[in-house]
């Protein structure tokens, strides 16, 4: 069975149908990476997956559970589904150390001794350790999103879904965020991953999806869509996002 399966969803903002009949299995351990150009519906699929949006047809089912359409049932199974953005994620007015332990404490009603333990322990997953009592405002966009990885991974997710994460940074700052998140899939996390890191995609996805007009277009083996594309519209968009040395 797998961890998370989409049946034929379909979600529209009023006549605007942003999701077309999205099906996708994702097993235990299976990272999955979606590409696509802007407006084709990435970020709306990962919303849907973890209850932020419902959908209007289809189904969602995450360890063999619908997902609850909202309330205490959806709270708790948001604990199981941890999600990182582009941008602001982080408390500003909290040491990175609270920013961790805020949801263990409240959501997951740990002790705060307990909590601490595991904000340490997910800093050095995270290689910020040294950064506990930090703000983040004294922190790099790297560091920063580092500790928002590490935040999400503090509730001991089952998925983890990231929404391009390494946009807003820098180009010289991705490279720590992207080691973090090959080193996270080499963990067995099970990850679904909106990026432009095309070469991170390749190197480190089980499987690409290229998402166009709200419809799963291409789907397999990076590699294989990569070099064959089976249709224009990722060819071009390959052409357009691939750099030589990827
Ligand atoms: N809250 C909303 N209300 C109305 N329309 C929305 C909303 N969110 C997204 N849309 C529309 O849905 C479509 C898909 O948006 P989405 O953000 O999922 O695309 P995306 O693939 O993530 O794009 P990008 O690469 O720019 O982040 C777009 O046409 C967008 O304008
Ligand atoms: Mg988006």
């Amino acid at each position: 069975m797998p961890l998370l399966a989409l049946s034929s969803i379909h979600k529209r903002y009023g006549s605007n149908l942003v999701l077309n009949d999205v099906s996708l299995d994702v097993e235990t351990g299976e990272v999955v990476a979606v590409i696509g150009r802007s407006g084709s519906g990435k970020t709306t699929l990962l919303r849907c997956i973890n209850g932020l949006e419902t959908v209007d047809e289809g189904s969602i089912v995450f360890d063999g559970k619908p997902l609850p359409p909202g309330g205490s049932e959806l709270r708790e199974l948001r604990r199981h589904i941890g999600i990182v953005f582009q941008s602001l994620n982080l408390f500003p007015h909290h040491s990175v150390e609270r920013n961790i332990t805020l949801g263990p404490t409240t959501t997951n009603k740990l002790p705060l001794l307990e909590a601490r333990k595991i904000a340490l322990d997910v800093l050095r997953e995270v290689d910020l350790e040294d950064k506990l009592h930090a703000y983040p405002s004294q922190l790099s966009g790297g560091q920063q999103q580092r500790v928002a990885i590490a935040r999400a991974l503090a509730m001991r997710p089952r998925l983890m879904l990231f929404d391009e994460i390494t946009s807003a940074l820098d180009p010289e700052l991705v490279g720590e965020v992207v080691k973090v998140l090959e080193r996270l899939a080499t963990s067995g996390m099970t990850m679904v991953l909106v990026t432009h890191e095309m070469g991170f995609a390749r190197r480190t996805a089980d499987t690409l999806v290229f998402m166009h007009h709200g419809r799963v277009w291409e789907k397999g083996p990076p590699r294989e869509l990569f070099a064959a594309p089976k249709t224009p519209e990722l060819e071009s968009f390959v052409r357009a996002v691939l750099e030589p040395n990827d």
